[in-house]
């Protein structure tokens, strides 16, 4: 990484901020070599877990059902459901890296859906309606539907988890554009309506960003190197077969 020119990198993160997704193939990246590389796109930050971490590179995540000791070396099921990363943080991360290490025999795609398409195709009458709407995000509710192979969060955990709000609208800080984020992994109460009200409209939401023409479908290949601006799209796992191993590092 250190190859790569000052301009080089301004055009990864000008072609990042303007399409949400960069697939790169056969960039089989070193530890030090994949944390130099996600420092292009801003601070290398590991708000999840340590215990799946990499022991040498602690910034590094492992996404893994590999067993090593009678348990996985990494987290080996997360996300199957649409969801921005670290939506349930105060601070949204930024971007989020994969670099595919050990691929799966069969199935793992990951979906994306682009939500400022999606944002941009709504009525005028929708995009008044949502405007100034405002969700709370539980990271203790969203708890089984991240991670379904884990327990209910701990008592230390719903201590140190305090809920969190956020736009419907979602503006991207550098570009100004604005995005539907709404994911499918949390119970969405928005703020000032009771749960019943709000369903009708946040079903909706929901369904609307991930219809066909908003979402890309990534078919994995050993050496893939994903990088996908979490503000622009959301994204979501696939159930895979055979031994799997990917490192993740995420920005902000
Ligand atoms: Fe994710």
């Amino acid at each position: 990484m250190s190859t790569l020119t000052d301009s080089a990198k301004e055009k990864l993160t000008r072609l990042l901020a303007n399409n949400g997704l960069l697939v790169i193939r056969q960039c089989d990246l070193s530890p030090d070599q994949l944390i130099a590389f996600s420092r292009i796109f801003g601070e290398v930050v590991a708000y999840t877990r340590s215990s799946f971490s990499l022991p040498s590179h602690p910034d590094i995540l492992i996404l893994s059902n590999i067993e090593a000791n009678g348990k996985t070396i990494g987290s080996p099921v997360s996300g199957r459901v649409w969801h921005l990363d670290g939506h349930y943080l105060e601070k949204i991360p930024a971007c989020t890296v994969l670099n595919m290490k050990t691929l799966q025999r069969a199935g793992g795609d990951t979906w994306f859906a682009n939500m400022q398409l999606a944002y941009d195709q709504l009525t005028p009458e929708i995009k008044e309606k949502i405007s100034e709407l405002k969700v709370v995000i539980s990271r203790v509710q969203s708890r089984p539907y991240n991670y379904p192979d884990r327990g209910e969060a701990t008592p230390e955990e719903r201590a140190a988890w305090p809920d969190v709000t956020h736009p419907v609208v979602l503006e991207h800080p550098e570009t100004g554009k604005k995005a539907l984020a709404v994911g499918s992994n949390v119970p969405w109460k928005i703020v000032g309506q009771d749960k019943y009200s709000a369903t009708a409209l946040i079903t909706f939401l929901q369904e609307w960003v991930r219809r066909e023409r908003f979402t890309y479908r990534h078919v994995w290949r050993e050496g893939d190197l994903l990088i996908w601006d979490n503000r622009v799209v959301m994204h979501k796992a696939s159930p895979y077969q055979g031994a799997r191993m990917l490192y993740r590092t995420t920005t902000f």
